[in-house]
């Protein structure tokens, strides 16, 4: 297909639920996009989350290439070597417990939602926090604390309530005979890289503790390494009771995982609840690479020490630009804080090959692979220094560029 007929294609056959940036992309490797153009991008924030080890990790090549002859896809009622392993090595990185597999962030959370409910035995409320994202299925996006996704798609499902992040007397305020869980991102990945307060946290565990409530940690967007830990929570010096994964979990293919202690995933019975891709041969067999590459090549370490270097990098634009109010974050998962609108960044930095995100309007969000170097990360900069420049020296109301021509969707 030309160009002109892919964007026409998009327009006339794909729904228009994303804002796109008009380039179209066919071939990644680690840090590496290349598009249809032959133009090389450096990639600072891969798939959302998803490409902790870069595009196309040779590791996760291999091993779904060894077993796409083997057997791709197993239903659920039999066993498979696979997710047995799977299983096994995300208990040894976590908590005594049980594992069920999904395909997606949203999943694992709805999954969540419904132990919980079991757990509960009549108690069903569950407390999220404002500026959260859990996904966007019905459940999911009732508890995720930011109305814009709610909006347009009442009636929402009962028994959710949204209080202030870091606010543990909201939390007490919204307790009743009802409730059975806490959900809640360590760090909001959506909401703006905001960092909970660790006195926060461990007050949350111990009421939880005391008002015998589950801890549901959502990890999609930080587990697998992201902070500089294989997971978030091992920062705050807690254990949830249950946890969420996704993204990064399978280097590239969709799979998911809801964890939980073991006494509490025994609620779910047979029947009770299912997923007819999860937890495939071929999907688990790449999540088991991931693993393996995180530990071989030693990247917790990387992240940590290249999260330091990243944010020292920014905190000196920072000192450079009035624009940028604050850096935040943990390990590898960083966020700018800007005073204006991030969206013409964004822009300038994609046109001089340098893929980042905006959240929230004013946050520009860096996530790279977790094996990102020192190089990669003077480029990155050198890059996004120009993009700062060029936008603070445009006339004010005049920053947003045009769209490309022939985009695809806006
Ligand atoms: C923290 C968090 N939870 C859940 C989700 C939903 O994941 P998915 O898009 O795979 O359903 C996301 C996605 O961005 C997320 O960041």
């Amino acid at each position: 297909m030309k160009k002109q007929e892919i964007f026409q294609a998009y327009q006339d056959f794909i729904m228009p639920t994303y804002t796109r940036s008009p380039v179209i992309f066919v071939k990644g490797k680690g840090m590496k996009l290349i598009d249809i153009d032959g133009r090389q991008y450096l990639d600072f924030f891969p798939g959302w989350g998803v490409g902790s080890l870069g595009h196309c990790h040779p590791k996760v090549v291999s091993a779904v290439r060894d077993q796409i002859d083997k057997l791709i896809h197993l239903p659920n009622n039999y066993l498979s070597t696979q997710a047995a392993r799977l299983a096994k090595e995300l208990i040894y990185w976590t908590f005594p417990g049980k594992v069920f597999l999904a395909n997606s962030g949203a999943e694992a959370n709805e999954a969540a939602i419904k132990l919980a409910r079991a757990y509960g035995k009549g108690r069903y409320e569950i407390i999220s926090f404002e500026n959260s994202f859990h996904g966007r299925t019905l459940a999911a996006l009732t508890m995720t604390g930011q109305k814009k996704y709610q909006e347009g798609f009442w009636p929402l499902p009962e028994g959710f309530k949204i209080v202030p992040f870091n606010d543990i007397k909201a939390v007490e305020r919204a307790l009743t005979e009802k409730s059975v869980a806490i959900i809640i991102e360590l760090i909001q990945g959506e909401g703006g890289i905001n960092v909970a307060a660790s006195d926060f946290v461990l007050a949350l565990r111990k009421l939880c503790d005391e008002k015998k409530l589950l801890l549901i940690v959502d990890e999609v967007q930080t587990g697998l390494g992201r902070t500089g830990k294989m997971f978030a929570y091992q920062h705050f010096g807690i254990t949830p009771d249950v946890m969420t994964l996704a993204k990064a979990l399978g280097g590239g293919l969709p799979i998911a995982a809801m964890l939980a202690r073991r006494e509490i995933a025994d609620c779910l019975t047979p029947g009770s609840h299912a997923s007819t891709f999860g937890g495939s041969p071929l999907v688990c067999k790449a999540a088991l690479a991931v693993f393996r590459a995180i530990q071989k090549e030693k990247l917790l370490a990387n992240a940590k020490e290249m999260g330091e270097y990243l944010k020292e990098k920014l905190t000196n634009l920072a000192a450079k630009y009035s624009l940028i109010k604050e850096i935040r974050g943990l390990g590898l998962m960083l966020g700018i804080q800007l005073n204006i609108e991030g969206k013409p960044i964004v822009e300038e930095c994609l046109k001089n090959g340098l893929l980042i995100n905006c959240t929230q309007e004013r946050v520009l969000r860096l996530m790279p692979a977790l094996n990102v170097n020192k190089k990669q990360v003077d480029k990155a900069i050198g890059i996004l220094d120009r993009a700062l420049s060029a936008v603070t020296s445009k006339p004010e109301g005049n920053a947003c560029l045009p769209a490309r021509q022939g985009a695809a969707s806006e």
